[in-house]
């Protein structure tokens, strides 16, 4: 049934406290509470209480020391209910014991158990699996834990208070929420360190792991105190309990969650060496090591009033991190991968059948709402408040945020309410950003006359499922003029659209300037341009917005990659010599040079010629793709193989932005090269190399040219003790297939018995790498959608999240022609009507089917 934000009402009750016992044990685990309620003052009356609990094996419930009488205790799937008449008119104390089965736990939602050791996941309502209690984020509590168990490590919120054999007990003074809580035991050890608030609170950090992970944890536990400290310095916040704890586990749905002062880490976002992590890797664990970390005020200190204030807590965190990686490594390069990530995942959402706003008014089940939409755009919006407001109103709206609702769980009407009122804005248009679904297009037309030069931009927004009309949205369009001889004569300035059509005039210019519209993407729409070459030529090589800069090269590609697919047209020779001139430039930062020579991805193509009302033919676009990289290799092979050298490491590995910026140069060089030379250098390179960056470029590119006979075994046998490198090597080898053997290439790797399906990184792996393979899953035969579609249902009844979230393969599938739209259609309804369906499943399909 589908939950909606008008609903909301705040709970009937308060809690004071919360006491959690715990006897861990596999099959048996006894979950003990005492939790102290009193009336809610915001709802007059008398309630029956209401506790969810899923999964709980009831043995006791007490109100007040006597036994709740089985007449006033109503147990349901969902939780269980005592009558009004059962509960006194005062505060009273609600006393439960359950009984729950960690080990037979493999949804990994509330305890389960993962590689022998307990652990949990509550967000979003995982917490009602591990005991009754009202589960949502607007009732919070402090709670303390005792946990009794035979593990050597007993971790949960809050700080330590006492210990013994067998036992250890936590005490967390922060008032939370349920989905906030984490317990954790386990045979484990630690990277021990610490870290002195400005104020002088020394508080202890630990990372644990399992034993033999240990040498892999200090790259992370840097990232830690650069993430505090830089918290303190950008946005004032200093951390607030003795201690902070990080877990990774093996197991786990998602990347990593914030819970109140023990953070649980995915492994792969924890663990890194040169030998085992690529760059990307590095970046990643530092960006979400920041991000659970900036949790602790943009999320847990200020937490969400219900699940469709999401993008509240998730949207601000996630600009946080892009703030701090920008910070961290280089700004105009962290704001392109940003990009290039937004427009492959969320204008990909917001296009297709699963639009929704970054504020859902609606859903079935919130899990499926963890979106590039709710996270991504989110991010993107509050980037175009702080374009709007400036940073100083940014600074003022966000020493309020934290002022007003310190201990609050809030709502984005809260959020808006603290910018209007530090900057006096009127922002009741600019809140349709969180309202509307779509993705806005904004088309732009140029008029010169008598030194004037006049832009007129008009937006619209094509409709999404249940918003047919949309209203003209503020857009920050940030705007710069070059004189022909690339010369700046107008830095970068911001216009504020309102209308839905709008022109901006620059007077008393000398002669005609050419404009650079959309600097640094400051708004998150398509720009609508017809540009000549030339014009992309020159602000390729003279913008002096780094961003719009490689945009001129990006828009050049994809225009000679549309007229190759369309048109059969030869690749131009104009862009490639660009492409060149750039490549030897060796004042541009060697990572902006690998991300121009990086071509537009072929599921980029597919949705662009989808929206020129072509049915995109995978096969073609993936032929283009390659004909295109091959030419560029051909034309350019001396500068790339110069810099494929030049690139080389010198000295010892550093995992900074320098030395990978150097490393991503050489390995774009390397897939180029790799067309022509027959995979000589990959050979070369997959022999010698010391860092997995390398190593996994080498294979790929093997594989590729079609020698990798010896180096996928060999590989294999090198790191088979290592899971992480195993996932890589599923990944890898289903990513790279030659689109028609990638569904065999699946098929066969699936039978293989290191095809831990269960474990959600390795079913990720071959499941999400097949899918990222845009000419094999979209293979005319239908073979790869059909074992995708076998696979979902494999995994739906033993892990519903990651079916349900694997199945957004889909989502683009009215983009394609008839066949196989009927192909996927008919996948989509075999699944939908398989007996017992998740909820979560059964909610994305019948989204992406258009039910
Ligand atoms: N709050 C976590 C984070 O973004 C993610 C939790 C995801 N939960 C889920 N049910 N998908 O840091
Ligand atoms: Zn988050």
């Amino acid at each position: 049934q589908t939950i909606y934000l008008k609903d909301y009402q705040p709970f009937p009750f308060r809690i004071e406290r919360v006491d959690l016992t715990f006897r861990l044990a596999p099959k048996t685990t006894r979950v003990i509470s005492r939790i102290a309620f009193a009336p809610n003052p915001e709802r007059a009356g008398r309630h029956d209480l209401f506790l969810h609990g899923e999964k709980l094996r009831l043995i006791a419930a007490r109100i007040d020391g006597a036994d709740v009488p089985a007449a006033l205790l109503t147990v349901t799937d969902e939780g269980a209910t005592v009558a009004a008449q059962a509960l006194p008119d005062g505060p009273f104390l609600w006393e439960a014991e359950v009984e729950i089965d960690p080990e037979g736990n493999t949804a990994l939602e509330g305890l389960y158990m993962s590689g022998g050791m307990y652990c949990t996941q509550c967000e979003a309502e995982g917490f009602r699996k591990i005991t009754y209690y009202p589960d949502r984020p607007d009732v919070m509590a402090p709670f303390k834990v005792r946990i009794e168990s035979d593990m050597p490590v007993m971790l949960s919120n809050g700080n330590p208070t006492a210990s013994g054999p067998g036992w250890a007990e936590w005490d967390d003074p922060w008032p939370k929420p349920s989905y906030l809580f984490a317990l954790v035991a386990g045979n484990l050890v630690n990277l021990p360190d610490s870290f002195t608030t400005r104020s002088g609170r020394k508080v202890d950090l630990n990372i644990w792991v399992r034993p033999g992970d240990l040498d892999r944890c200090a790259f992370a536990m840097d990232s830690l105190i650069r993430s505090m400290t830089w918290d303190e310095e950008a946005y004032g916040r200093e951390y607030d309990l003795d201690v902070f704890n990080i877990v990774a586990v093996d197991d786990f749905n998602m990347g990593a969650m914030e819970n109140k002062g023990l953070n649980i880490f995915n492994s792969k976002l924890v663990l890194a060496s040169p030998e085992t992590a690529t760059d990307l890797d590095f970046e990643r664990i530092e960006g979400v090591i920041a991000h659970e970390y900036f949790h602790n005020w943009t999320g847990n200190r200020i937490t969400c009033r219900d699940w469709f204030q999401l993008c509240l807590k998730e949207g601000l965190t996630v600009f946080r991190d892009q703030q701090f990686t920008s910070a961290m490594r280089s700004e105009p390069v962290k704001r392109i991968e940003d990009v290039l990530s937004l427009r492959a995942r969320q204008f990909r959402e917001d296009m297709g059948p699963l639009a929704h706003p970054p504020r859902p008014s609606s859903f079935v089940e919130i899990n499926n709402f963890y979106t590039a939409t709710v996270y991504e755009k989110g991010a993107e919006v509050i980037g175009m408040l702080k374009r709007l407001v400036g940073d100083d109103g940014y600074a003022r709206a966000l020493d309020l945020y934290f002022d007003r609702h310190d201990g609050d769980a809030a709502t984005i009407e809260d959020w808006l309410k603290v910018f209007e009122d530090a900057t006096g804005r009127d922002l009741s248009q600019f809140k349709r950003w969180y309202t509307d679904a779509g993705t806005p297009r904004l088309s732009v037309s140029e008029d010169w006359r008598d030194g004037t030069l006049t832009l007129t931009f008009t937006q619209m927004t094509p409709p999404t499922p249940g918003q047919d009309t949309k209203l003209p949205r503020v857009i920050p369009i940030a705007v710069g003029l070059l004189n022909p001889n690339g010369d700046e004569i107008l830095p970068t300035t911001i216009l504020e659209m309102t209308e839905a059509t709008q022109s901006f005039r620059f007077a008393d210019l000398a002669s005609r300037p050419v404009a650079s519209i959309l600097r640094g993407f400051s708004a998150p729409v398509v720009l609508e341009r017809e540009v000549p070459a030339s014009e992309r030529a020159f602000l390729l090589a003279h913008d002096t917005d780094p961003f719009n800069r490689w945009e001129a090269g990006r828009a050049l590609a994809k225009d000679v990659l549309v007229r190759m697919v369309t048109d059969d047209d030869a690749p131009s020779a104009d862009y490639i010599s660009a492409l060149g001139r750039l490549l030897t430039d060796d004042s541009l930062d060697p990572a902006f040079r690998a991300l121009c020579l990086r071509l537009p991805s072929e599921d980029d193509l597919a949705q662009t010629l989808a929206e020129a009302g072509r049915s995109p033919d995978p096969d073609r676009i993936h032929t283009a793709r390659e004909t295109l990289a091959r030419t560029v290799a051909e034309r350019l092979v001396r500068p790339l193989a110069l810099t494929y050298d030049a690139m080389a490491d010198r000295g010892p590995f550093s995992p900074d932005a320098t030395a990978a910026g150097r490393r991503s140069l050489r390995v774009a060089a390397l897939g180029l090269l790799n067309r022509i030379d027959g995979g000589a250098r990959a050979q070369t390179l997959f022999d010698a190399a010391g860092n997995m960056t390398e190593s996994a470029a080498a294979l790929a590119c093997l594989i590729e040219a079609g020698r990798a006979e010896a180096a996928l075994p060999a590989f294999h046998e090198r790191w088979k003790g290592n899971r992480l490198v195993i996932d890589k090597w599923f990944m890898i080898q289903v990513v790279h297939a030659a689109p028609h053997q990638a569904a065999e290439v699946a098929e066969r790797l699936a039978a293989h018995p290191d095809f831990d399906w269960r474990n959600p990184n390795r079913a990720r792996s071959l499941l999400g790498g097949i899918a990222a393979n845009h000419a094999g899953f979209h293979h005319a035969s239908g073979a790869a959608y059909r074992f995708y579609a076998d696979w979902l249902l494999r995994l739906d009844p033993v892990n519903p999240q990651i079916a349900a979230r694997l199945s957004t393969a889909f989502e683009t599938w009215a983009r394609y022609d008839a066949d196989r739209r009927a192909m996927v259609a008919a996948e989509l309804q075999r699944i939908r009507s398989a007996p017992g369906l998740s909820r979560d499943l059964s909610e994305m399909t019948g989204r992406i089917l258009g039910l």
